[in-house]
């Protein structure tokens, strides 16, 4: 038996929210450890929609819900999901969730820096969620951030403060926006702190004695490969690593833990925000895939650009994700196309890449080489055996297996959470 860790291998968006759902049903407790409130995951339990931006999907199934340091948690938004779920029935305690003590927080002055930077940006912007992920990570890092643990002593806020605004009042000074006042900041996070202390512990003493006591782990990642810090397509990526390594770090256990490795991808490709996206298709075979796939971003409601699978990429993230079996969702957004095609490489200045390339002009310059494939006629959609799947489709998919060097370990045929295919349970490793 295995922990499971669940990744995205594109630019996020693939139909996390359904996969991790139907595996949090099998386990015990559910971690999230990186991103913070800039995530979407959409949940149907019954009548019921959850939109979950920051709480472990596992709370919804009646697990425990960890929050790892790795994360950044806006306490203000943290309390704001708290309430809405529990407007929905859901009650969300010290009892089902806990929360790094060492976990960075967001703080409003966080999301005004990423917002004017980004407004600075011009027609060089990344398309950020303007939730401050970006500066509070950058504030982790620089040693100056204030800790969830920190709000019990008062005198370390304080401290943290001058620190934070002496940076921070400087740069958006500078770029014209309003600076944040210390006493207000202050009194904010007072206000604050008896509220989301109750969650606060040392999460890796919980995780440690769940992996030694055998309890089924799973960490729920958030954004994609594509999207990491390192090995995404800098600079157009969020600002922490979303590989399956993070997931131990960034909850405090050790590699060993984190278990089998699941890749979800999309049977095509989305992306929000800017940056590259060399199959990105503009027209109407674009707009097709958009509109039957629902392609609007949870967060942001911006509409996601769309494009052909592309194997060079997906194979990337299963390299440096540490991915051993890909869910493969939203085949049936493929139903009826009379002709697809799948990317194996790029061509950049006369030369063939089986890679993206890190220079971000190469990137831009990437034409992608395709392999065209026949489509076919009949549906996918609800499918709970391979048998149910046109020859046409199973081919497809198979060559996606191929190129990406990584098994179909789970099929996802429509949005509901059984009609699934499981080539293989990814807790039994
Ligand atoms: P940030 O994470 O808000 O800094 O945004 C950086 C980039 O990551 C932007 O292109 C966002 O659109 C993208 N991004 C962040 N979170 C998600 C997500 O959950 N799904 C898809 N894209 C995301």
């Amino acid at each position: 038996m295995a922990n499971v860790a669940v990744i995205g291998a594109q630019w996020g968006d693939e139909g996390k929210g359904k996969v991790v759902d139907w595996l949090a049903s099998r386990a015990e407790i559910v971690v999230r450890f990186q991103g913070g409130h800039n995530a979407g995951h959409t949940l149907v339990v019954g009548n019921q929609t959850y939109k979950l931006s920051l709480l472990p999907s596992g709370l919804v199934r009646g697990k425990l819900g960890i929050i790892g340091n790795g994360v950044v948690v806006d306490p203000e938004a943290l309390l704001a999901e708290i309430a809405r779920v529990e407007a929905q029935g859901l009650r969300v305690t010290p009892e089902n969730l806990r929360i790094a003590e060492n976990v960075t927080l967001i703080l409003p002055l966080h999301g005004a820096i990423d917002r004017a930077r980004e407004a600075a940006r011009g027609a060089r912007q990344i398309g950020t969620t303007g939730r401050g992920i970006g500066p509070a990570y950058e504030d982790k890092v620089a040693r100056r951030a204030i800790r969830l643990a920190d709000l019990a002593e008062p005198e370390t806020v304080v401290a943290k403060l001058d620190e934070l605004l002496l940076h921070h009042n400087t740069l958006l000074a500078g770029l014209g926006a309003p600076v944040f006042e210390k006493q207000a900041l202050f009194d904010a996070l007072m206000a604050l702190a008896p509220k989301v202390l109750p969650f606060a512990e040392p999460v890796w003493e919980r995780l440690d004695q769940a992996r030694r006591d055998g309890t089924r782990i799973l960490f729920e990642g958030a954004q994609a490969v594509m999207l990491d810090v390192d090995h995404g397509t800098y600079p157009f990526v969020t600002s922490s690593n979303t590989v399956a390594a993070t997931a131990a770090a960034g909850s405090g256990l050790g590699p060993a833990a984190v278990g089998f490795v699941l890749g979800i991808a999309k049977a095509y490709s989305t992306r929000v925000g800017a940056g590259p996206f060399p199959t990105e298709l503009t027209d109407a075979t674009g707009q097709l895939l958009g509109d039957r796939g629902h392609e609007f971003g949870t967060v942001t409601g911006r509409r996601r650009r769309c494009g052909w699978f592309d194997a060079v990429l997906v194979r990337q993230a299963v390299k440096v994700g540490g991915i051993q079996g890909i869910a493969l969702t939203k085949l049936d957004v493929l139903d009826g196309l009379p002709e697809l095609r799948i990317c194996t490489g790029y061509r950049i200045g006369g030369e063939l890449f089986r890679r993206l390339p890190a220079a971000p002009g190469a990137q831009a310059a990437a034409v992608p080489e395709y392999e065209v494939m026949e489509g076919w006629s009949g549906s996918t959609q609800g499918a709970r055996s391979w048998a149910e799947l046109p020859a046409q489709a199973v081919k497809y998919v198979r060559r996606i297996e191929e190129l990406t060097e990584a098994p179909v370990t789970l099929l996802s045929t429509s949005p509901e959470r059984d009609d699934t295919i499981l080539v293989r349970d990814p807790f039994e490793g």
